[in-house]
C-alpha cells in the first residue's frame, strides 16, 4: 500500500479506502466540522460516523464546505440499536441521509448485534437493491452473530467493523470474514488512546522512526484491515495518514502478534446494555 487513495475492493466491486477518519465522541457543530474539513483538506476520503454519534449534521456540513465532490468521498453511517427492525431502519436511514445532506451512503452498517438483526438486515438489503447505499455491512458482529445472519441473508455483508488492535486482533472473526469475503474494519485502532502505553509499540516506533500511532495503523493495513483512527487534533490527523511510506518487517509483525491478550477496551457485544 503506497498512498491514502488505495482502496480495498469489496465483494461487490465497490472501492473502500483503507484509511478513513473516525468521528466517535466528536461533538456536533464546530468541532466535528473543523475536524472533518481538516481531514478532507489533508486527503482523507473516507469518513465514519453513526446516528448515535449525534454529529451527522456537522459531518454533512463539513463535506459540503470542503468542496470535495461527494462522489470522491466514502461516507459511512450506522443504524442505532433502538432503530433496529425493518420499517424503523428504513426511517433511520432517511434521517441520516437528511442530516448528512446527501442522497446516498457508501456504506451503511448495523451498529451492534441485536435481536432484530435479521429484520434490520432485510431493510439494508432493500436499500442496497434500490441503489440508496453502495455497500452494506455489520459492526461488532461475533462469529455466532454472523453465522445466524448468514443463515437466511440474501446478500452477504460486505464489511464487519469491530474493535481491533494489537491486544485484541480478532483472529477468529478475521478467519470467518476471509472465508465469506467480508472486509474486516478496525474501530479503536489506537485502543482509544491506550496503545501509547505499550513498551513494544514504543520500541518499534523508535526503530522505524515513526510514531506509535503510525506503527499501529500501518499494522492494520498490513493485516488487511481497513482502519479509521479518530482525532480532533490537526497535527495528529496529519500524523495518522503518514503511514504509506514504510513497511513493518515480517519479524516485527510477528512480535506485534505476541501482544494479543484477548482484551477489549470497549464492550463485549454479547453483554451490551445499550
Ligand atoms: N462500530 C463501533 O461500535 C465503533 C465503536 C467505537 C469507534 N468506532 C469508530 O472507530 C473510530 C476510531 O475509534 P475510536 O475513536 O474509538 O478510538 P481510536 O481511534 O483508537 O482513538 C482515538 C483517541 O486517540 C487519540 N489520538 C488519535 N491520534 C493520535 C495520535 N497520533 N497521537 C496521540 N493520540 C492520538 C485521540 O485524541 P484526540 O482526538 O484528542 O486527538 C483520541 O483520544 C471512531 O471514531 C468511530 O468512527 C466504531
Amino acid at each position: 500500500m503506497k498512498n491514502i487513495k488505495e482502496c480495498s475492493i469489496l465483494s461487490n466491486g465497490v472501492k473502500m479506502p483503507w484509511l478513513g477518519f473516525g468521528t466517535f465522541k466528536v461533538p456536533e457543530g464546530k468541532v466535528v466540522e473543523e475536524a472533518v474539513k481538516e481531514a478532507l483538506r489533508l486527503g482523507y476520503r473516507h469518513i465514519d460516523t453513526a446516528a448515535i454519534y449525534k454529529n451527522e449534521e456537522g459531518v454533512g456540513q463539513a463535506i459540503k464546505d470542503s468542496r470535495v465532490p461527494r462522489e470522491e468521498i466514502f461516507l459511512v453511517s450506522k443504524v442505532w440499536n433502538t432503530d433496529q427492525g425493518y420499517e424503523s431502519t428504513l426511517k433511520a436511514f432517511e434521517t441520516s441521509l437528511k442530516k448528512l445532506q446527501t442522497d446516498y451512503l457508501d456504506l451503511y452498517l448495523i451498529h451492534w448485534p441485536k435481536a432484530l438483526n435479521k429484520e434490520t438486515w432485510k431493510a439494508l438489503e432493500e436499500l442496497y437493491k434500490e441503489g440508496r447505499v453502495k455497500a452494506i455491512g455489520v459492526s461488532n458482529f461475533k462469529l455466532h452473530n454472523l453465522e445466524e445472519l448468514l443463515e437466511d441473508a440474501e446478500i452477504i455483508p460486505m464489511v464487519n467493523q469491530v474493535e481491533f488492535h494489537p491486544q485484541f486482533p480478532q483472529t477468529e472473526i478475521m478467519e470467518i470474514c476471509k472465508k465469506h469475503n467480508i472486509q474486516l474494519e478496525a474501530w479503536g485502532p489506537l485502543m482509544q488512546g491506550k496503545i501509547f502505553e505499550i513498551p513494544l509499540m514504543r520500541e518499534l516506533a523508535e526503530k522505524y522512526n515513526k510514531t506509535i500511532s503510525q506503527i499501529a495503523l500501518r499494522w492494520d493495513l498490513q493485516m488487511g484491515v481497513v482502519t479509521i483512527p479518530k482525532s480532533i487534533t490537526p497535527e495528529r490527523i496529519k500524523e495518522n495518514m503518514n503511514i504509506f511510506d514504510f513497511e513493518i518487517s515480517k519479524e516485527d509483525m510477528d512480535r506485534i502478534a505476541q501482544l494479543n491478550i484477548g482484551e477489549r477496551v470497549g464492550p463485549d457485544p454479547d453483554h451490551i446494555t445499550f
